[in-house]
Formats: C-alpha cells, structure tokens, sequence
C-alpha cells in the first residue's frame, strides 16, 4: 500500500463493503509484514479474579474468508490458561500511518497438538522465535541459575481467535468516524 493510495483512499466516502474489506486487507498484510504496525496488536484477556490483562503478541496468520486469526504461545503461559477458563478476548490494534485504532473481539481456541501446530512449528523451528518455545521452564516462573537453556519438546501453542466483532475508529482533521462491525451488521458509531 503506497502513501498515495492511502491518501486517496482517505479522499473518498466509503462505501461500508469497501472498508470492511480494506480493515481485512491490512490485518492480512500485517501477519507477514513485520514493519506494520498491526504486526504486533495487543491481547487482552480476563484472569481468574475477573481482572482484564493484557500483552502485546504477534500476529502470525490471518484468514480473511473465515474470519480467523492465529497467534503462537507458550502452551504453558498465564494467558494460554486463560483463554482456556474464558475463550473470550480483546484484541487492540493503532497504527499511527492508517491513523487506525481496531478493537476486536475474539472468541480463542487452543491447539496443542495436531497438523496445523505441526506446520506452525515447522516455520517457528527456522526462526530465532524458536527458543521461545524450548525452554524448559514455564513463561513466568521464577529464574533459577540451573535452569538448563533448551530441551527439544517444543511448548507450543496456537491460539486460533474467531471474529466476533470489531470497533473501528479513524482519526481525521476532516472529521473522526467510527464504525461498529459483526458478520452481518455494520453501524457508523459518533466517535
Ligand atoms: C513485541 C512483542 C511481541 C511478543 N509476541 C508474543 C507472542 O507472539 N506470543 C507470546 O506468547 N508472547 C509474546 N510476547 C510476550 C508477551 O507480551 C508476554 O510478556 C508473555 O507472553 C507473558 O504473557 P502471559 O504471562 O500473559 O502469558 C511479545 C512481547 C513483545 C514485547
């Protein structure tokens, strides 16, 4: 996406199909474009107190026609047990050149085991991601000086987040919008 056709685009009324599709172009975009800025969105989850809590994670796979994105953890990271207790989560998303923020809601799976971890193990183990997911101890707990560096089971998770709906909100000298938008509904919202 050059700067032109953002400019462009910024210039004209959008019809509602237009936007959605565009929202969804540049999530796409930001799963194997690290310099976006949706690259890294924040996840907010609930604890066991009720308490939100969030992290920034990565954004490793979007697909478009099943409305589904896909993150990586640690299978035995806080927040992996928290999705577990309560599916439901947040997602949050700005980035300074669309002067977009999207807030969406997911409802989160997690894989363990089966082929489409295998195949995300089968990118990570090339990557210097990889002794992300080596350790031998839990994300979290305590570090101890005989921890050994890295076993060879790999401790990961993907964590599948199906849309729910999104809160898109543009900032603009001409005038902010503001858009409310599920599978089957889409509503422009006072910002
Ligand atoms: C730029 C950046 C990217 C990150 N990406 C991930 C990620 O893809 N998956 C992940 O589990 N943690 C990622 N983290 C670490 C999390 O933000 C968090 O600190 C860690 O996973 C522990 O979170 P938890 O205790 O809530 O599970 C990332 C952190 C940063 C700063």
């Amino acid at each position: 996406m050059t700067l032109e056709h953002n400019r462009r685009f910024h210039d004209v009324p959008l019809a509602q199909a237009d936007l959605q599709r565009h929202i969804w172009m540049q999530m796409q975009r930001a799963a194997f474009d690290k310099f976006h800025e949706w690259h890294t969105p924040a996840l907010a989850t609930v604890d066991a107190q009720g308490a939100p809590q969030a992290r920034t994670v990565v954004l490793r796979q979007v697909d478009v026609m099943a409305k589904q994105l896909a993150f990586f953890a640690d299978k035995r990271s806080t927040k992996v047990a928290q999705v577990q207790a309560q599916p439901r989560a947040s997602l949050l998303f700005w980035s300074t050149r669309l002067k977009w923020q999207l807030r969406v809601q997911v409802n989160i799976s997690v894989l363990t085991s089966g082929a489409r971890v295998e195949a995300a193990w089968g990118d990570l183990a090339q990557s210097p991601a990889a002794a992300d997911y080596l350790s031998t101890t839990a994300p979290g707990s305590p570090v101890r000086a005989t921890d050994a560096a890295a076993n060879n089971a790999p401790q990961l998770a993907v964590l599948v987040a199906d849309f729910i709906e999104m809160d898109w909100l543009e900032l603009a000298k001409s005038g902010h919008r503001r858009a409310h938008i599920t599978s089957n509904s889409f509503d422009w919202l006072a910002p």
